[in-house]
């Protein structure tokens, strides 16, 4: 697998940096659940579900940036059985194919997804979109719109702007934003927001902090 980075960014995740975050990316479930109650005091099953709940298990789900794969695992929990995920790191890909099992992982970019126009019902990102430099976002948006049939879900940090912050003491690596409006913006009559939500963080060390999850409909699907 060649990871061919494009970017600073994808060059930064192929690297030292992106390896150790995903050496200390958990393969457990009850711990990943555990992170996510003691960040939001949800559980990520439970916000899955609030979101994606009405669908059925049968639909075709990408997670674009899936790292090890926890969450295409939380969404197996959830009853999804069509799972499917890519990355730009093939050390995460080799580790995400190691810990998930009847799951799909391939290395690619959220630049130029290897897929066919319209193959999944759901194309989504978990703290994904803001590792995005804003000047790719354009293009992974687009990308992520092409491939899906249906609807596209997100789970980001949230600033009303666009804002530049800090990841593990670097800079240029990450930034929070209003993504849901974004895709709205960067793909004008394209998309329907459906849901959107906002997470505050209840953990001391984040407080004043949120994250939002939402989902999008294509406009006539
Ligand atoms: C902060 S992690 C989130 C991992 C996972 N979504 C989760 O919630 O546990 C960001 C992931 O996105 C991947 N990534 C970053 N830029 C990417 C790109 N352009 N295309 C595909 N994956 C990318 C990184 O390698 C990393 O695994």
């Amino acid at each position: 697998m060649t990871p061919n980075p494009s970017t600073k960014q994808e060059t930064f995740w192929t690297g030292d940096f992106g390896r150790h975050y995903t050496d200390r990316n958990s393969r457990h479930l009850e711990e990943w659940n555990q992170f996510y109650l003691d960040n939001w005091g949800h559980t990520k099953l439970a916000m899955n579900e609030r979101f994606l709940g009405h669908l059925d298990r049968e639909a075709r789900i990408l997670e674009v940036g899936c790292n090890t794969g926890m969450q295409l695992m939380g969404l197996q929990e959830n009853g999804f059985q069509h799972l499917y995920g890519v990355d730009i790191q093939p050390y995460a890909v080799e580790k995400a194919k190691e810990f998930t099992q009847h799951v799909n992982i391939v290395q690619g970019s959220g630049l130029d997804l290897p897929f066919k126009d319209g193959f999944f019902d759901v194309v989504g990102t978990n703290g994904v979109l803001i590792h995005i430099s804003p000047d790719d976002l354009p293009r992974v948006m687009a990308e992520m719109v092409r491939c899906s049939k249906r609807y596209i879900w997100g789970f980001e940090y949230y600033t009303p702007e666009i804002t530049t912050i800090k990841y593990r003491d670097n800079v240029g690596y990450a930034w929070k934003g209003d993504y849901a409006r974004l895709f709205l913006e960067q793909l004008p009559g394209q998309l329907r927001l459906v849901q959107q939500e906002f997470f505050p963080y209840v953990n001391p060390a984040e407080l004043g902090n949120t994250d939002c999850m939402y989902l999008l409909e294509k406009v006539g699907a």
